[in-house]
């Protein structure tokens, strides 16, 4: 009497961003909800220095120890002159049938370990290689929006070698007397400033230069309010309900009242808005979602101006996802349960990863051996 064998769930958290101790509290959330008559569930921590640590050493930490000791012990005999080195742990996923990261900002949002999971050739939960990239540039983000016709802020980038070519009399002719500066490619609000002299803007600039060669300078909304709306799917993807998240009197979100002291923020859990704007704001949620190509989950966050007029803000991937946050929180309060959201996502993977399959990657039958000698018509047939 053979019981089916249990999906085997790998999830991968930890990382190199900012965020890496909030991956670490998901990932516990996720591992503990994983139904285990269900699935098996192997744990991989990205250590800050890149180090992906084994099961066992990932599931001390999940239990308590000290991550500190428990990564050096795990390193001490590592010969990291072999580049080879910060993955060497990877030969224990040989079973693992669909890959779950949880891994927030670089490294995990940004399309990098989707590139580690896309050669292995299994599932993995989220967006694809370049649509988490593209997701994870706020330029390229809104590029894309902007093409799909999504309202975004108005804005203009900096690089290094184009900064002259933006003075601040000039910037503030283009996009009004309170701006955003922001590098392009990070995320917790690291490195954003709101500036409204000229001092501040050309500090600015250079500060958000140690985080990224590409800088954003935006157009400010004022007296924002932030509100979110989580995406479900693939490629017909649902929203949720709508949240807010209100920061009373302070400037903006920023790090320490997303990390350090959240006692001035209040979450609305579902949010209370006008219909018509309710409406606009999923709409545009599953729009972006379409248009960024994103797969499974993304969480939307909008600024609304005081007309009521909502932008697109900002596009996360791989969002919080503790069981108190918001991605999640929202899918509770539209009926969807944590953990039935995470069997959701785990189904999601598998139908991206067999759709895919189906795909065409197997080009003997065109006349491989003609490849490469000119181009070839529709029929295999050599053109010239
Ligand atoms: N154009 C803008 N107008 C008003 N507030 C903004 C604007 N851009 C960013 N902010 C504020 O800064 C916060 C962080 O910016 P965001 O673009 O979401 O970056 P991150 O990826 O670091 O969260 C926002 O939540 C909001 O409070
Ligand atoms: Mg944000």
């Amino acid at each position: 009497m053979d019981s089916k064998k249990k999906l085997h769930i790998a999830l991968f958290f930890g990382g190199n961003s900012s965020e890496h101790d909030v991956s670490k509290r998901s990932a516990h959330n996720i591992y503990d909800a994983l139904d285990k008559d269900k699935y098996e569930v192997s744990v991989f921590m990205f250590t800050k220095q890149g180090f992906l640590l084994g099961n066992k050493d990932s599931l001390r930490i999940f239990n308590g120890e000290p991550e500190d000791e428990v990564v050096a012990e795990a390193t001490k005999d590592v010969d990291f002159s072999n580049p080879l080195a910060n993955i060497q742990n990877l030969s224990e996923v040989k079973d693992v049938d669909v890959f779950y990261p949880v891994i927030h900002g670089n490294m995990g949002e940004d399309g990098t370990v989707q590139g580690l999971f896309r050669l292995l050739n299994k599932p993995w939960i989220g967006s694809g290689i370049a649509s988490s990239a593209n997701s994870f540039d706020k330029d390229l983000t809104k590029q894309l929006l902007t093409l799909h016709g999504v309202r975004n802020t108005k804005y203009f980038v900096v690089t290094p070698e184009t900064v002259d070519e933006h003075p601040y009399s000039k910037a503030k002719e283009e996009l009004g007397d309170v701006m955003f500066v922001k590098p392009a490619r990070q995320g917790s609000s690291v490195g954003i400033n709101k500036v409204k002299t000229e001092q501040e803007y050309n500090d600015a600039i250079q500060e958000a230069f140690r985080y990224d060669y590409k800088v954003m300078v935006e157009e400010a909304i004022k007296n924002p309010r932030e509100v979110e709306c989580s995406v479900l799917g693939n490629r017909d993807p649902k929203y949720s309900k709508l949240g807010a998240v209100d920061v009373n009197g302070d400037e903006f979100y920023d790090y320490n009242n997303k990390f350090v002291d959240a006692s001035g923020v209040v979450f609305k859990i579902p949010v209370d808005l006008p219909e018509k704007l309710t409406k606009e704001i999923q709409e545009m949620s599953v729009k972006a979602f379409k248009a960024l190509d994103n797969r499974g989950l993304a969480r939307m966050d909008f600024l609304v101006d005081e007309n009521d007029v909502p932008y697109l803000g900002e596009v996360n991937t791989l969002p919080g996802f503790t069981n108190i946050s918001l991605y999640p929180q929202l899918w509770e309060v539209s009926g969807i349960s944590y953990s039935d959201l995470i069997d959701k996502l785990i189904q999601l993977a598998i139908d991206e990863f067999n759709d895919n399959a189906k795909l065409h990657y197997d080009f003997t039958e065109l006349g491989s051996e003609k490849l490469g000698k000119g181009l070839l018509d529709k029929n295999g047939k050599h053109r010239d």
